[in-house]
């Protein structure tokens, strides 16, 4: 019989990642099923439990239940310890092992896909979530010149750079300051929530003078305001997160099979051209 995985989410519809590892299945000749589940938003652990009596081998999950799949597993991985979130889980007999691809999977979007090295370079990150907790130790360990974390509640900036307090150059930071800055940054990520409302965080357009990209964590949604201001600047290369999307599918893939895909052609498969 083959082996079985999903992802589960609420709501679950659109997502990519029965195609992504039902792509990384043939690409690898692996024999599994992937599917989809819509958890229960009150009862994630029942559902997972009927799932590994099943015989399920792993679970990728997806919003919102991703701090419930941390408080599931009974052994976590640094990445997972770190973002406090699990997004893939591995079951072995008893054993449920929590890790947390997203992080990694943006970093090697940026690196190794689009080419844009974080070391000794200058990255601003906007937001203090779940996303931007989720990336802040990868991208310290990319060891970029500085990293300005800055958000709208700086409180939460503030909290969160405390957590990491020893972990590299890590600078918390509010929007209006960043406006008497006279260089921009190398790298801007938008890891708020903003753009999957069609907002656009109050960001001085200053900050991306000379920068070689501008990320958006959102997938998907186009030319968001985010990207709108990256380009009206002159920014060299624009992304959303289809790239780091199928990388952290990639990282979990390798992880439960022990055979890494290839990654190019889902990310061409999926890629919405940003215009
Ligand atoms: P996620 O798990 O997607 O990161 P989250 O934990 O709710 O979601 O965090 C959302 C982040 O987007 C926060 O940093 C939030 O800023 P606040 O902490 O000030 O709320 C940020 N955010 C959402 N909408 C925003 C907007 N319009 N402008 C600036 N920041 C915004």
């Amino acid at each position: 019989m083959s082996d079985r995985y999903a992802v589960i989410g609420n709501p679950i519809g659109f997502s990519k990642s029965p195609l992504i590892h039902g792509t990384f299945a043939e690409m690898t000749g692996q024999d599994l099923v992937y599917e989809a589940i819509e958890g229960p938003i009150d009862g994630f652990s029942e559902r997972v439990d009927q799932f590994r009596t099943e015989g399920a081998k792993g679970l990728n999950i997806t919003a919102p239940f991703k701090l419930d799949a941390f408080a599931y597993a009974n052994e976590l991985s640094e990445s997972a310890k770190r973002a406090g979130a699990a997004n893939c889980l591995k079951f072995d007999g008893d054993r449920i092992i929590a890790e947390n691809f997203d992080g990694i999977g943006l970093v090697r979007d940026i690196t190794v896909n689009l080419g844009v090295k974080m070391a000794g370079r200058r990255v601003l990150m906007l937001g203090a979530g779940g996303a931007a907790r989720g990336a802040l130790l990868p991208f310290l360990r990319q060891e970029p010149s500085e990293l300005v974390l800055v958000n709208r509640t700086l409180s939460k900036a503030v909290a969160l750079a405390e957590e990491f307090a020893g972990c590299g150059p890590l600078i918390v930071s509010g929007y209006a300051e960043l406006a008497d800055l006279a260089e921009g940054y190398d790298v801007v990520v938008n890891a708020t929530s903003a753009s999957l409302r069609g907002e656009m965080p109050p960001l001085p357009g200053n900050v991306f003078r000379g920068a070689a990209l501008a990320y958006e964590l959102a997938y998907g949604k186009g030319l968001t305001p985010f990207l709108q201001a990256a380009r009206a600047e002159g920014v060299a290369k624009l992304a959303d997160g289809v790239g780091m999307l199928v990388e952290q599918a990639a990282e979990a893939f390798s992880w439960w099979r022990r055979v890494r895909p290839s990654t190019a052609r889902v990310i061409a498969e999926l890629t919405v051209p940003l215009s």
